[in-house]
């Protein structure tokens, strides 16, 4: 089903004027359609549209599932940040062997944390392209990105500069000449297993669960001059079916990275 059948638009219940600029401005994007709220709930507002998503504009954008909400927050990239700024070292930017001016295409935006890590380690000169196939989290978390504060100036540039294209990778990466990213870097849903996942994280709800093709690391490697990357559990079979031998990640860690040097 497409997204925007199964979405609808809706403001907070302590709306002001510029909730509801944001929630036509939302329901434009996804084309999907604008509910007056009034008192009525949620519930009978996802009842009355027959959608199981709400996305509702108040302080923040938030997407109400049935798994809870789903919305921008740059927690996680926080901590690792935090890190980087102290000294030590990232696994991710070790696997895409980040530098100053890279430009690293993320073919899996998601929350964006890793997109945001990703924006720092290239700093200013950087450039950070990251692709998502819902358009309910591409408009989500660029909201997100383009308009949360609170956090370190240097933070805040991170996530700003972060280019957020809704696409499907391979299409994307089809189109692009040879060489055009130093890195290209895939971290998708496949490994996280659909049983286990249900009332934990309403993301599974949105995100394209289809695991990576061989024709698209085929495609990365063209498009890479230096480096693809794809993150996966540990013991991932994933690796050895797409041809990864060489890995960077923490020795005790559940999640791996798996690198690719471009010839
Ligand atoms: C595990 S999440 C990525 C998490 C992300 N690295 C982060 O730091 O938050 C995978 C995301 O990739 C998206 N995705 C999966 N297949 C895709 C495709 N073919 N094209 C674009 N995005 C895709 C999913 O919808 C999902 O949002």
């Amino acid at each position: 089903m497409e997204e925007q059948n199964r979405i609808v638009v809706t403001v907070g219940h302590k709306a002001k004027p510029e909730h509801f600029v944001l929630a036509r401005e939302m329901a434009e994007k996804l084309g999907a359609p604008f509910a007056e709220r009034g008192n009525i709930s949620l519930a009978a507002i996802r009842e009355r549209y027959g959608v199981p998503f709400v996305m509702i504009a108040k302080e923040r954008l938030v997407v109400d599932t049935q798994d809870g909400e789903l919305y921008f927050h740059p927690g996680m990239a926080h901590l690792r940040l935090k890190n980087l700024r102290r000294g030590e070292s990232d696994h991710l930017l070790r696997a895409i062997d980040i530098a100053e001016g890279a430009r690293v295409l993320d073919c899996t935006l998601g929350m964006g944390a890793d997109a945001i890590v990703e924006s720092y380690g290239a700093g200013a000169t950087g450039e950070i392209v990251a692709l998502e196939k819902s358009p309910v989290v591409a408009a989500l978390i660029a909201h997100g990105l383009r308009t949360s504060e609170g956090e370190r100036p240097s933070t805040v540039a991170a996530m700003r500069r972060v280019h957020i294209v809704c696409a499907d990778y391979l299409d994307f990466l089809r189109a692009q000449p040879d060489k055009s990213f130093d890195a290209v870097y895939f971290d998708p849903m496949f490994r996280h297993p659909f049983t286990e996942s249900a009332g934990i994280h309403p993301l599974r709800l949105l995100a394209d669960p289809r695991p990576v093709s061989a024709e698209a690391i085929q495609e990365a490697k063209r498009v890479a001059c230096r480096r693809v990357v794809l993150k996966e559990s540990s013991k991932s079979e994933e690796f050895a079916r797409l041809g990864f031998t060489e890995f960077e990640g923490g020795k005790y860690s559940n999640v791996r990275y798996g690198v690719m040097r471009a010839r």
